[in-house]
């Protein structure tokens, strides 16, 4: 893997990546000049500074995985990312408690007018009556976003005696409740808040989530901070806010544009700005090199990472239960596709109990990654983009579970449906944890889910399995194992030959000419 390192990142992130991988940093690239460059690379490493457009996207042909050391992934077009099978991976709570700690230091700093004093007092001013603050405690601190870094705000503040109110439509009155605040309307918050902090994602729900109109119905004392991202509250409104009166001032260490030249924010007194140091101590810089590094080492390494945002995560003890069935559904899809070809129209996968009961989304998606990956080219689909990609074909996808076992502890059940004809393919994975399908469409089997086979249907009568094999053996394949399986004497039956390489299409002809076969396929899994 060859990575690219594209904004700062701390040296312990980078000599981890630099253990095992090729590794360049080079920051500070224009738009135009990354276009360029991540042509050669795999995995590319960003902070907040790259922008991944769609343009940028586009043109990394060999990019597997971005790695956002930090949370926000709002300068990464991840639905680009995504379409393309890109892993967008981030490092939450790395940073965490950094954050909550800058949040902390900008009320303080807001509700004592530190900065501010200390400028004047450097110009030789000493004017103790003009920087009077005002105390946290006993007010009402108003927090908006009650996730990693909003919870943490929280259970600090409470030590310095302040109620503490929270808006965040995802959190549980019980989850607050064990957190000792209350849960409120976004109204009761910005009309009751003392103080008030926002810790959202910036997403187009947040975007301008507090404006001209909300500025209106706060408290004229009320002092405002923003630690999370530039535009959730817009930044004209709240200029004019501080301009005229409304609001008492406000903190902010995230812009819309960074660095913000020509901000209306930075052009007044009461208004105290960072330039983006939420996470910026060396705790926070190691914590989120070295957790990005090691997620790209894990995908290096044929892993899944714990924090991608464009795939389901896995946890390894997941991992470890649901891998077999992974592999064994992937197989199963790419065994499917191969039979049937493209142009199929429905997919329904059908879990045993002991299986429906487990995380199946995984195994569900490795099921669609094998049939479509066999179809379109296995670089083009992952499991980043295999459902949405299904889902763009237009297929229907089914899941359900049954009781039926077929005599297996645990059993998947594919089928594949084209123009009202259904492909049906069994596997289940035994105490060893081999993979075996065990049921092609009517037939029982008990074929692995490896290697090259010849999978054909033969009528119910002597000489034609030796003719077929002469066939194979004069093209010089050689047959490693053989199934063969009847529904009842007199039908056809199936006929599955393990083989050391694959059949030439002449010699799949030869084979399909002998009398009595009715059918001869080459897979590959
Ligand atoms: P998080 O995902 O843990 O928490 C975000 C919370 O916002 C969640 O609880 C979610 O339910 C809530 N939320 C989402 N949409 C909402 C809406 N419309 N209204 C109200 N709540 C909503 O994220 P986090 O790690 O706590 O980070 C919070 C923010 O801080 C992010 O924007 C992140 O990028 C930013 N951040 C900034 C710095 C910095 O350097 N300044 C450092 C770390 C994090
Ligand atoms: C984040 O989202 O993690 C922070 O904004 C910090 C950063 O950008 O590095």
């Amino acid at each position: 893997m060859k990575v690219l390192v594209s904004d700062s990142l701390a040296e312990d992130g980078i000599k981890r990546l630099k253990s095992a991988l090729d590794v360049d940093v080079i920051t500070n690239l224009s738009p135009e000049e990354l276009i360029v460059k991540i042509k050669d690379y795999d995995a590319l490493v960003i902070r907040s500074g790259t922008k991944v457009t769609a343009d940028v996207i586009k043109a990394a042909d060999r990019l597997k995985v971005i790695g956002r050391a930090g949370v926000g992934i709002d300068n990464v077009d991840v639905e680009a990312a995504t379409k393309k099978g890109i892993i967008v991976l981030n490092t939450p709570g790395g940073n965490t408690i950094s954050a909550a700690e800058h949040t902390i230091a900008m009320m303080l700093a807001l509700a004592r007018n530190i900065p501010q004093a200390n400028a004047a007092l450097h110009k030789g001013e000493w004017n103790r009556k003009k920087y009077t603050g005002v105390e946290f405690f006993n007010k009402t601190l108003g927090i908006v976003g009650l996730g990693r870094v909003g919870a943490e705000v929280a259970t600090r503040m409470k030590s310095f005696g302040m109620q503490i109110i929270a808006y965040d439509p995802f959190v549980t009155e019980e989850r607050a409740k064990q957190m000792g605040l209350k849960l409120a309307d976004l109204q009761t918050v910005l009309r009751e808040g003392d103080f008030i902090t926002v810790h959202t994602p910036l997403t187009n729900e947040t975007r301008n989530l507090i404006d001209d109109d909300e500025f209106n119905i706060m408290k004229p004392s009320v002092r405002i901070v923003n630690c999370a991202r530039g535009g959730i509250i817009n930044e004209a409104a709240l200029a004019r806010a501080v301009a005229e009166g409304k609001i008492a001032g406000a903190a902010v260490d995230v812009f819309t544009k960074e660095p913000p030249t020509g901000n209306p924010l930075l052009e007044q007194e009461k208004i105290i700005t960072t330039p983006h140091l939420g996470a910026s101590t060396t705790e926070a810089q190691v914590n989120v090199a070295v957790a990005v590094a090691d997620q790209i080492l894990t995908i290096a390494n044929g892993g899944l990472p714990t924090n991608a945002i464009n795939m389901p995560a896995i946890s390894p003890e997941t991992l470890a239960v649901m891998g077999p069935y992974m592999k064994l559904a992937e197989k199963m899809g790419s065994l499917a596709g191969q039979l049937v070809g493209s142009g199929f129209d429905g997919l329904e996968l059908t879990y045993g109990v002991t299986i429906a009961e487990k995380d199946i989304r995984p195994v569900t998606i490795s099921a669609i990654m094998g049939l479509l990956g066999c179809l379109l080219g296995g670089v083009s689909v992952n499991f980043v983009n295999a459902q949405r990609t299904l889902k763009e074909m237009g297929i229907k996808l089914l899941e359900g579970k049954t009781d039926a076992t077929n005599g297996y502890s645990n059993t998947i059940t594919l089928k594949l449906t084209k123009k009202g004809e259904m492909t049906v393919v069994q596997g289940t994975v035994s105490g060893n944890k081999e993979t075996r399908i065990v049921q092609l469409n009517q037939y029982h089997t008990y074929i692995p889910t490896e290697g090259d086979m010849v999978i054909a249907v033969i009528e119910d009568k002597p000489n034609i399995i030796g003719p077929c094999c002469v066939v194979l053996g004069e093209g010089n394949i050689n047959i490693g194992s053989m199934h063969v399986g009847r529904i009842a004497e007199g039908k056809p039956q199936l006929m599955v030959l393990s083989v050391d390489q694959m059949a030439s299409e002449d010699i799949m002809k030869k084979l399909v000419s002998v009398p009595g076969v009715t059918s001869a396929k080459m897979v590959e899994l």
